[in-house]
């Protein structure tokens, strides 16, 4: 293949769409919102020409849209990029180009270092920089090794193309639509506030436009998404600022989207409007991600967190005060540097007080440049292990007993694919719960009342109840 060839195709003068030439790879690490960020780069290759594949041997691009939260995320995309080095060269034999790309937090973390420690890699874009992918991507295939980890003046979000106009990849009835990013928090920990930089929220009226056009092709749910979402003070055209549970509000009003939900919160930021919006709103879905990080008021302030195990549990209190039925679902990170026993036994203890329906739970992960890193850590590694698995025995027992609690009630569900087994469709409840259910493949993209008759170990078993979403498409 020519440079030409690779080089992105040039948009077409004429109203049709111009003949994709390029194909494109994107495997994402991550969080959600790289997932949303993979969406969003590919709409912005597709505007160029660029057709999506799930086969990289086939691709013109490999982009890589990494993840930098804990060591062994990073690690994986060396590996990654080794076996595309591979990839590379033998096409390069085969006289093919074939282009790399690493872009997310990784991109952002280490730069230039990354094309230092992989010739292979021909363009570094940060999460703040992708809009200028096709740009990037003309200068890469003139001159491998581009770098570009800028935080821009430019909002991206503007200069990217409508989600609706991607014709390459189909969307199902649940979309992630990014309404505010990085994180002025500062966790002892964390790589988040140096990865993604300075807080900043997206104005409201770009979002209810992404939010309308996503419905208008058939998304049903939306999960707004940010490294701190329930930080959103996103300002409108009259100057005034938004709080999440007013763009809560808005967005469940756009027609067609029958459920809202959003994440990640932090416990500082749970605003009054936000809780009165779990009463109030019916669209939006009772489940509440609350990472806690830890259950001892010693871990938590060397974490920086700024908030104790009791300012945690009152939150829970509002806000099961508000939405009795609420499912709760947090973050563990064990093993912080100097955690004891008893601080392990104090994080055990708010478990038992909170009663979660999920959680994620994590060894601590020492990332360069955190405070935390600087952080004597005598605990042996195998002690983190044997709390680990204690922690992870006693949430599993709790997700169960959630679940367990569903049968023999009906639960709306949102279905999203077809199921395991032939016959089967799969979707989820409001509480964030697999379901699977014998019905006809017709039923994707819209919900029904299902009766929840048998729990497995990571989805829920029912039959449906009523059908409904055609009135609400409508
Ligand atoms: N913004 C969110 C999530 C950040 S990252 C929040 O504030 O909660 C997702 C999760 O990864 C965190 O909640 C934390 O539990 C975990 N995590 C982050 N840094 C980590 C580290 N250095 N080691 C282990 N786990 C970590
Ligand atoms: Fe990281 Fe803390 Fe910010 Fe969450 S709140 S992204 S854990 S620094
Ligand atoms: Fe990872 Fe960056 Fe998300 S570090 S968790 S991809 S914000």
């Amino acid at each position: 293949m020519t440079p030409e060839a690779f080089a992105a195709p040039q948009r077409a003068e004429a109203q049709a769409l111009p003949e994709a030439t390029a194909r494109v790879f994107i495997k994402s690490f991550g969080c959600q919102m790289n997932v949303y960020d993979a969406t969003r780069m590919a709409d912005v290759l597709a505007a160029e020409g660029y057709q999506e594949t799930s086969a990289p041997e086939e691709a013109d691009l490999i982009l890589l849209n990494t993840c930098h939260i804990r060591e062994r995320a990073s690690e994986k995309v060396f590996s990654e990029l080794g076996r595309l080095a591979e990839l590379k060269a033998e096409k390069a034999a085969a006289g093919v180009n074939m282009l790399v790309a690493v872009a997310g937090c990784v991109a952002q973390a280490e730069g230039g270092e990354i094309v230092r420690r992989q010739p292979a890699v021909d363009l570094v874009v940060g999460p703040q920089a992708y809009h200028r992918l096709p740009e990037l991507l003309r200068q890469a295939a003139r001159a491998p090794g581009v770098v570009d980890a800028s935080f821009p003046l430019e909002d991206k979000f503007e200069h990217l193309p409508a989600p609706a106009q991607a014709k390459t990849r189909s969307r199902g009835p649940s979309a992630f639509v990014t309404v505010q990013e990085g994180c002025d928090k500062f966790c002892s920990f964390c790589v988040v506030p140096y990865t993604r930089g300075a807080e900043a929220s997206r104005p409201p009226g770009g979002v209810l436009e992404e939010v309308r056009q996503l419905a208008a092709a058939g998304v049903r749910e939306v999960t707004l998404l940010g490294q701190n979402v329930n930080a959103y003070r996103g300002v409108d055209e009259t100057g005034q600022a938004w709080t999440l549970g007013r763009l809560i509000k808005e967005v469940a009003r756009a027609p067609g989207v029958m459920r809202v939900r959003y994440t990640t919160s932090h416990p500082r930021d749970m605003d009054v409007d936000l809780i009165e919006a779990h009463r109030s709103e019916p669209a939006l879905t009772p489940f509440l991600h609350l990472p806690v990080q830890s259950g001892s008021d010693r871990i938590l302030a060397a974490m920086n967190r700024r908030h104790t195990a009791r300012d945690y549990l009152a939150l829970v209190d509002k806000v099961r005060r508000a939405r009795p039925d609420i499912a709760l679902s947090s973050d563990f990170i064990v093993g912080f540097p100097g955690e004891t026993e008893q601080d392990f036994a104090d994080t055990l203890a708010l478990i038992d007080e909170v009663r979660f329906a999920s959680a994620f739970s994590f060894i601590y992960s020492p990332r360069p440049g955190t405070p935390g890193a600087l952080l004597a850590d005598p605990t042996p590694v195998t002690v983190k292990r044997e709390r680990l698995a204690r922690l992870q025995t006693v949430l599993d027992e709790q997700r169960r007993a959630f679940n367990a609690a569903t049968v023999g009630r009906a639960v709306e569900v949102l279905f999203e694919k077809r199921g395991r087994h032939p016959g089967q469709i799969a979707g989820k409840s409001p509480y964030m719960q697999a379901v699977q259910v014998e019905a006809p493949a017709q039923l994707i993209g819209s919900s029904a009342m299902v009766e929840i008759v048998a729990t497995g170990s990571n989805s829920l078993f029912g039959r449906i109840a009523a059908a409904r979403g055609k009135e609400v498409i409508d």
